[in-house]
């Protein structure tokens, strides 16, 4: 079976995997009120150990990440931490030999990939995160694919929350820049009016100016209700704008608290945020 459910069924039409009561609204409103959920977090990879394919060596060993409504949930660490395969492992990507991913407290640890964006879950990969032979229009047409309704409305709204797209909605997405490249990958996984945004390294290969950009837009996203769980290389940065922060080392837990804890705290600052 193909990890990727973007390369799965594009003309599904079965309503199973349609997600009829997504978050919708893009960019206007306020920050919604953080509502907890019964049983835990909004989305939560609890203990979860394992690596890839059947017999290769465990890269997660009893690592937890979540994310709240209402909240910005940032993974920080070294290249190699396993901050990649722990987001893999929540979006079903991974066989887990211990742990368990529960979305709004429903398990979900056995469902595919497919099964979870069917389940209202968002997620742009590192790496491959368009198709850069399509264009602009194309690629949220793509990321639109598990619905059956119209969504030109939610095309809109990701117009609006990226304007440049608009203008460049017939270029091929290959021709962009890398920013803009990054606001067709979080546009796209928008496209299915997710309940949880997953985004690994969304500012990967841009300049400052242009990751305070992306950045701005993220939490523009995330003040209309929508959770977002998001791995970042510009830990002190992306620190800043999470109400909670997990530092990941050797596919373990090193550190967790608030942004705003992990910033201040010395070890982390020592080794992580270069002092
Ligand atoms: N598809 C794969 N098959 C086997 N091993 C893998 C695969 N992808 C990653 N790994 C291994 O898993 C470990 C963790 O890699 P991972 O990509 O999750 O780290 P990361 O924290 O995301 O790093 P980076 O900051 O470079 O993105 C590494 O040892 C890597 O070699
Ligand atoms: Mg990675």
């Amino acid at each position: 079976m193909s990890t990727n459910p973007y390369h799965d069924d594009r003309g599904n039409k079965d309503r199973s995997i349609t997600n009829p009561d997504g978050v919708g609204e893009i960019p206007t409103g306020h920050r919604g009120k953080a509502k907890p959920s019964p049983g835990g977090p909004f989305l939560i990879g609890e203990n979860m150990t394992g690596g890839y394919g059947k017999g290769g060596p465990d890269i997660l060993h009893d690592c937890t990440i979540a994310v709240d409504r209402g909240e910005i949930a940032v993974i920080v660490g070294p290249n190699g931490a396993g901050k990649s395969t722990a987001m893999k492992a929540v979006f079903g990507m991974l066989d887990l030999r211990q742990g368990a991913v529960r979305l709004d407290g429903e398990d979900i640890t056995d469902l595919s990939p497919q099964a979870r964006v069917g389940k209202g879950m968002g997620f742009v990969p590192q790496t491959q995160n368009i198709f850069t032979s399509m264009t602009v229009e194309e690629n949220l047409e793509m990321g639109a694919f598990i619905r059956t309704d119209d969504i030109t409305g939610t095309m809109e709204q990701v117009y609006d929350l990226f304007p440049i797209l608009r203008d460049k909605r017939r270029q091929p997405a290959g021709e962009l820049s890398g920013g803009q490249r990054q606001q067709v990958a979080v546009g796209r996984a928008l496209m299915t009016q997710p309940k949880v945004l997953m985004l690994d390294e969304p500012t990967a290969g841009v300049s400052p100016i242009v990751m305070d950009e992306l950045f701005d837009r993220i939490i523009e996203v995330a003040r209309t209700g929508l959770p977002v769980l998001m791995v970042e290389q510009n830990a002190r940065q992306a620190l800043e704008i999470a109400d909670k922060g997990y530092v990941l080392v050797q596919g373990a837990n090193a550190h967790t608290g608030s942004g705003k804890e992990l910033l201040a705290d010395d070890e982390v600052r020592r080794s992580f945020l270069g002092g």
